[in-house]
């Protein structure tokens, strides 16, 4: 460790989403090795939660790593208007290997936030290049995360983490999640919210710029789950009113809910797709928006007015590239294939035995995804969190009350049974006091 790193980390640096209280100290981690994390006294934490949901194959994996040190020696950079390189092709194959035949246009950018702007200035360019400049606002849903920037923040305005910027949010509609929750009637719950859905697309339907929505799991609202019966029925509503659907699939792609997108549980598609987090492995920020071909058509022309002008610094940056190029290969392994499947298979089996522990409600999972939430209050809900962190154990909570594994595939059985078998001792414990 440095030797003034607690003095320059406490006076200097201003960590994102963290309370400034002076009396936090932050971790030092001097290095990780698959789904471990090693602080500077050597302690080992398990990182559940994949660095902030973007860690596939561990921490430190050699093979991206070497990739990238390649790639680096090769070419670090290049402008990527009028310019391109082979990392960047391979990866629009590697990518397109999994979308629809419809949606075959890549636009790069560099992160999850990024990548959501540029969906919702696409599909808004998309109406005005076809002549169409009545559409105002976006449909969302409660809850949703997108991204910190203004117009992710919009479509995201309902999840409490923006409320402060509230004046400044362009419009957006929002709609009930339907999410699983113990004892709810799920079906009723669905038809009632496609019943809204469908009276204001009959209503206001050509004012729409697109409709987004976390496909099967809203992350940082919870972890909450919804069914792929609503996801399906939600796309073809929209495309029934001709509403252009985005999946934001930057949480829930590369396996996380068990299929490589969410989208592969439903048979009506996007038209949009948002990808990042895991798309590198989570060694390097990117950003992808792949695109229906019927929307990019609007945008070909000779006229400037109607080219898409945007673009970031680090756009399609071939580092960033290789390590995605690096993660694919190994994500597409039998042997990653397997330990997917076994997490998955530990998770479900698992997961709900919490339901015994008397403040443990809506216990819920998808793929390679556990969650519950605690019917406690905060300090004891941080207790349990402290006390996990002494175990070794990583865990971060969100809105206050959930707890959830979103683990690299790279954790072992063993490792699986400590982290569940000490979380289900210390929630105990922890929250019987
Ligand atoms: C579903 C979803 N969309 C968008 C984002 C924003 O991504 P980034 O933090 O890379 O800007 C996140 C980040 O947590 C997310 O979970």
């Amino acid at each position: 460790m440095p030797l003034n790193m607690p003095q320059v980390d406490d006076n200097n640096i201003w960590h994102p989403f963290s309370i400034q209280s002076e009396k936090h100290r932050n971790t030092y981690v001097s290095r990780g090795d698959g789904a471990v994390l090693f602080d500077e006294n050597g302690k080992e934490y398990i990182d559940l939660v994949s660095s902030w949901w973007c860690n596939l194959h561990g921490h430190a994996n050699s093979e991206i790593a070497e990739a990238i040190s390649c790639q680096a020696k090769k070419l670090e950079h290049v402008i990527f208007s009028g310019y391109t390189h082979g990392q960047a092709v391979d990866l629009t194959q590697n990518i397109l290997n999994h979308m629809p035949d419809a949606l075959n246009k890549i636009f790069f950018s560099d992160n999850g936030s990024t990548s959501i702007e540029i969906a919702m200035k696409i599909a808004y360019q998309y109406y005005v290049n076809t002549g169409d400049t009545k559409r105002n606002t976006f449909v969302a849903f409660e809850g949703g995360y997108h991204g910190d920037t203004f117009g992710a923040m919009a479509i995201g305005a309902s999840n409490g983490y923006h409320d402060v910027f509230a004046g400044l949010l362009g419009s957006c509609k929002f709609f009930k999640y339907p999410c699983i929750t113990d004892g709810c009637d799920i079906e009723s719950i669905e038809s009632d919210v496609l019943g809204q859905i469908d009276d204001y697309f009959s209503s206001y339907g050509n004012t729409v710029i697109a409709a987004f929505i976390e496909p099967l799991v809203q992350g940082a609202s919870g972890m909450q789950v919804s069914r792929p019966q609503f996801l399906n029925a939600f796309v073809k509503l929209c495309h029934q009113h001709n509403i252009i659907v985005v999946f934001d699939e930057i949480m829930t792609g590369f396996f996380r809910t068990g299929k490589m997108f969410a989208m592969d549980y439903i048979d009506d598609k996007p038209d949009m797709v948002c990808l990042s987090k895991g798309l590198t492995g989570g060694f390097l920020p990117l950003g992808l928006t792949v695109v229906a071909s019927k929307i990019y058509k609007a945008f070909r022309s000779h006229d400037i007015a109607k080219a898409f002008m945007h673009g970031h610094t680090y756009t399609g940056n071939p580092i960033s590239c290789s390590a995605a190029n690096a993660s694919y290969k190994i994500l597409m392994r039998d042997a990653t294939q397997r330990r997917i499947a076994k997490i998955e298979e530990f998770i479900r089996d698992n997961f709900y035995k919490l339901n015994t522990i008397e403040c443990v409600r809506n216990v819920r999972t998808m793929g390679c995804i556990g969650a519950f939430d605690l019917s406690c209050n905060n300090d004891i809900l941080m207790s349990v969190v402290n006390s996990l962190k002494n175990e070794g154990i990583l865990m971060r909570p969100l809105m206050q009350r959930t707890l959830y594994w979103i683990p690299p595939y790279c954790i072992t059985d063993d490792q699986m049974i400590r982290c569940f078998d000490t979380m289900f001792d210390v929630v105990s414990e922890v929250t019987k006091k």
